[in-house]
C-alpha cells in the first residue's frame, strides 16, 4: 500500500519518524513534505497530497500540522478528500470505521510520538463499516 505523508514545520518531527516506521512495516511512503523546521505554509504541501490521493497516485494520506486544523481544513477543500482530525485512538478507529477517512489528520504539538503510532495503527487496521455510514458520507458533497 502507498501511503502519501505530509507535514508544516509543527509536524516534521513526527513525520519523518512515522516514515521510517511505516516503511520498515513495508508501506511505500511518498513524503511531501516540509523536510524542514522553518515557518511554512501547510497549504503548499497539504494540497498537492489531497491532488495524489484524488489521482490514485497514493492509496491513502497523513497529514500533520500543529492543531491539525489547517490541514483538515485545507485538504476538505478536495471533494475527493475526507480527511479525519484524530487525537486519541478511539478517534482513530471512529475516522475510518464511520467516517472512511482517506487522510489521517493529527495535531503534532497536542499528542505525543507514541499516541501519533497508535492512532496510525488504529485507522490502518479499521474497516469502513459501510452501511449508514456510507449514506452519510454520500451527503457532505454540496
Ligand atoms: C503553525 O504555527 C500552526 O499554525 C500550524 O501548525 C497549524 O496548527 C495550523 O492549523
Amino acid at each position: 500500500m502507498k501511503i502519501g505523508i505530509c507535514s508544516d514545520h509543527a509536524g516534521v518531527a513526527y513525520k519523518a519518524k512515522l516514515i521510517a516506521w511505516l516503511g520498515k512495516k513495508g508501506y511505500e511512503m511518498v513524503n511531501f513534505g516540509t523536510d524542514s523546521t522553518e515557518s511554512m505554509d501547510y497549504t503548499d504541501v497539504a494540497h498537492p497530497l489531497a491532488n495524489a490521493v484524488e489521482e490514485g497516485k497514493v492509496d491513502l494520506g497523513i497529514a500533520l500540522c500543529g492543531t491539525g486544523n489547517g490541514m483538515a481544513m485545507t485538504l476538505n477543500h478536495h471533494k475527493g478528500i475526507r480527511a479525519g482530525l484524530a487525537w486519541n485512538t478511539a478517534i482513530g478507529t471512529l475516522v475510518k470505521e464511520h467516517n472512511n477517512a482517506n487522510v489521517l489528520v493529527m495535531p503534532a504539538r497536542f499528542i505525543s510520538y507514541a499516541m501519533a503510532q497508535h492512532i496510525v495503527r488504529a485507522w490502518l487496521e479499521t474497516e469502513f463499516a459501510g452501511g449508514r455510514h456510507q449514506r452519510r458520507i454520500d451527503k457532505i458533497p454540496v
